[in-house]
C-alpha cells in the first residue's frame, strides 16, 4: 500500500476494547472477498493485538497519530518505530481533530509525515476545510494550502496517502455534493502534481466526512476519489461489511464530473 485498488481505511478513534476485536476478525474474513484493500486504525493499545486477530488476511493496520521524534522525553507520545513495533503499517497523521484538539499545524504534520515516512509507515495526510472556511467560499484555496504545507518535497516519491475530510462533514451525517467532492479532489491532484510533479499521480486520495454504505458507491465513483476513510461506520463489524460490500469496486461504474 499505497495500490492501484481502491482502498478503505476505517478509524476507530477512541473506540475500541478487546472485546470488539472479534468482529474485526469477521470484516477481515469479507476483506478478503471484495476487490478492495481495507485497512483499520485502531488505539495504540489495540495495534498488536489487532494484528494478530487480522493475520492471514489482506487488512492493513495503522496507527492513529506519531510523534516525529524517534525516542526520548515525550509522555504519552508514540514514535513511529514504536508502531511499526506493535504491528502498524500505516499512521493518520494531521487528522482535523488532533488539529482541533492540540492546534496540530501544516508544519507539525508534514514533519510528521516525513517521520512516518522514515520510520518505514505509509502516512495518511489529512487536509480538510472548517465550516467557517466553506462558508466563506475558501474551501478549494485552503485544501490546495493544506497539500503544499503538509506534504513536504521529498516525499514525493515515496508511499503516501492523501486523505480531503471537511471538517463539517465529519461526525454529522452530512457530506458535501458529489461535484464538491469531485471539485476538492480534482484540486487535491492538481496542487500534488504542481508541486510534486507526476510522481504525486499514484498518491491515493480518499475521502472522509459521514461516509456510510448508504453513499459509499457514488463517492467511490468520483474520478479522483482512490478510497474512503470512515469514521463512525467502520465501529460496528456489520455496518463496515455493508460498507465494504457497497463500495466493492466490481460494482462501481466509474464518473467523471467536470
Ligand atoms: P465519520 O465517518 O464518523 O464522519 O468520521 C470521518 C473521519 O474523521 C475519519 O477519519
Amino acid at each position: 500500500m499505497p495500490t492501484s485498488r481502491r482502498l478503505i481505511v476505517g478509524n476507530w478513534k477512541m473506540h475500541g476494547l478487546q472485546a470488539d476485536l472479534a468482529g474485526a476478525k469477521a470484516v477481515a474474513e469479507v476483506a478478503d472477498t471484495v476487490d478492495l484493500e481495507v485497512a483499520i486504525c485502531v488505539p495504540a493499545t489495540l495495534i498488536e493485538r489487532m494484528r494478530r486477530t487480522v493475520d492471514g488476511s489482506t487488512v492493513s493496520v495503522g496507527g492513529q497519530d506519531l510523534h516525529s521524534g524517534v525516542s526520548g522525553p515525550f509522555t504519552g507520545d508514540i514514535s513511529a518505530a514504536m508502531l511499526v513495533d506493535a504491528g502498524a503499517g500505516m499512521v493518520i497523521a494531521g487528522h482535523s481533530e488532533r488539529r482541533a484538539a492540540y492546534g496540530e499545524n501544516d508544519a507539525q504534520v508534514a514533519v510528521k509525515a516525513r517521520a512516518a515516512v522514515g520510520g518505514g509507515l505509509v502516512p495518511i495526510i489529512c487536509v480538510g476545510e472548517t465550516a467557517a472556511e466553506r462558508d466563506a467560499d475558501r474551501t478549494l484555496a485552503v485544501i490546495h494550502r493544506q497539500v503544499v504545507d503538509c506534504v513536504p518535497s521529498d516525499l514525493a516519491s515515496a508511499a503516501i496517502i492523501l486523505a480531503y475530510e471537511p471538517v463539517w462533514a465529519i461526525g454529522h451525517g452530512v457530506t458535501p455534493s458529489l461535484d464538491e467532492i469531485a471539485a476538492a479532489h480534482a484540486t487535491l491532484r492538481g496542487a500534488l502534481n504542481s508541486i510534486h510533479g507526476d510522481l504525486c499521480r499514484s498518491v491515493p486520495l480518499l475521502f472522509g466526512g459521514s461516509v456510510d454504505a448508504g453513499n459509499v458507491s457514488k463517492v467511490m465513483a468520483l474520478r479522483d476519489v482512490n478510497g474512503v476513510l470512515v469514521g463512525g461506520a467502520s465501529l460496528d463489524a456489520s455496518n463496515f461489511i455493508s460498507l465494504l460490500h457497497a463500495a466493492d469496486t466490481r460494482r462501481i461504474a466509474h464518473v467523471d464530473r467536470e
